[in-house]
């Protein structure tokens, strides 16, 4: 029997995840940036292969069981941003047999490891230095005295293929205006090439700066200095997304279908999406968004009613507070746009493609759960 959504389920529009592609690829193209999307927004081998046809240098994931997904289904090209330990050195020869891999390290000790490992194994492995530019979680203090002792010396360790430093302008979700956004943006980009500067003064090349975030992708693609971008959410958007202004609600790609399973009171409507299909995430942006989620009456609606306010999450349960003049009845359909897609796809096994005329096919999120 043919397979057939039941609400709650996800929706992506075919048109707006192909124009959200094309858009970004223009974008970096344009600016003579290499783009290499985070595959950790969508888990899926399927969108991997179009943004690598629309021109993707590859793509990013956030963990080693994540990319051996895309490798096992051809992905040539894995970046993996993210501090893996070298207690994972098995499983990161294993993918080196067959991807370009290249990791990241903040941590000359942590170097010093995978430089033995790889050498034991005759090995060499491409490495970017992780540099915090603001959102203190993790990567090396630019502004440390001996950052740049640090670097060089991470770089000439044998078994390390040294390609340059990369960074993750998170903190740009925190942004109270779009004036603050655009000067987070320009102090990464002073931040990355001011220190790579410093780096080859001391004489160790470096290739490549790589920045990446959804937030700050149409920005950063226009600064002098930078030689990649790594943006993930882009491909879907989602209502924090909106709200940063990177994006339309005409633009978002991803909503669940959902129903209304009770009508208890006047003011009050309950969906049939609680945390474990929305999550517990709040929306970030320059003006506060309440709620788990915009909720959409019709499902071909380009605008929010914000009448409407998802209040609170438990895990099968959405509860909206609505006008008491809504009609909204046990039964009828809403969507809502998450708000945010990444932690979304990762609580299903798959998503729904819709065409322009509304019809589905199912595409498995095949990463879903992949996060060791
Ligand atoms: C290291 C790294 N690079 C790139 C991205 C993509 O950023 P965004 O989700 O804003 O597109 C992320 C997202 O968390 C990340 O952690």
């Amino acid at each position: 029997m043919p397979l057939s959504p039941r609400s709650p389920y996800p929706v992506v529009s075919a048109s707006r995840l192909a124009a959200n592609i094309a858009r970004m690829q223009t974008l970096a193209n344009h600016a003579g940036v290499r783009l290499r999307p985070h595959a950790k927004t969508h888990k899926s081998p399927v969108i991997a292969r179009m943004q690598i046809d629309a021109g993707a240098v590859g793509i990013c994931c956030a963990k080693l069981s994540e990319a051996a997904v895309f490798a096992d289904a051809g992905i040539t090209d894995i970046r993996v941003p993210y501090p893996v330990n070298p207690s994972n050195a098995d499983r990161v020869l294993v993918l080196m047999e067959r991807v370009h891999l290249s990791i990241i390290v903040d941590d000359a000790d942590v170097a010093a490891d995978w430089s033995g490992a790889m050498t034991r194994a005759g090995k060499v492995l491409d490495i970017l230095v992780k540099v915090d530019v603001g959102t203190h979680r993790c990567g090396v203090n630019p502004e440390a005295s001996n950052v740049v002792g640090t670097i060089t010396r991470i770089a000439r360790l044998p078994g390390l293929s040294f390609r340059g430093l990369l960074s993750h302008a998170g903190h740009t979700y925190n942004a109270e205006s779009a004036y603050a956004l655009a000067a987070m943006v320009t102090s990464e980009t002073a931040i990355m090439t001011g220190l790579a500067q410093r780096v080859r003064e001391a004489g160790v090349a470096v290739e490549e700066i790589s920045v990446g975030s959804t937030p700050s992708a149409a920005l950063a693609a226009t600064q002098k200095g930078i030689t990649e971008m790594r943006p993930g959410t882009y491909v879907f958007l989602d209502r924090s997304q909106v709200g940063l202004g990177s994006a339309t609600y005409e633009h978002c790609a991803l909503f669940i279908v959902a129903t209304v399973v009770s009508r208890p009171a006047p003011d009050r409507a309950v969906l049939d999406c609680g945390s474990k299909t929305l999550t517990s995430d709040g929306a970030r942006g320059f003006a506060d968004l309440p709620g788990y989620g915009a909720v959409f009456l019709s499902l071909n609606e380009n605008q929010p009613d914000t009448s409407i306010v998802i209040e609170r999450v438990s895990e099968e349960h959405a509860i909206c507070r609505v006008p008491e003049s809504s009609p909204l009845r046990p039964g009828d359909r809403v969507r809502v746009l998450p708000n945010h897609a990444c932690t979304v796809t990762n609580l299903t096994d798959r998503l729904w493609l819709a065409n322009d005329q509304g019809a589905l096919t199912p595409l498995a999120v095949a990463a879903r759960g992949r996060n060791w």
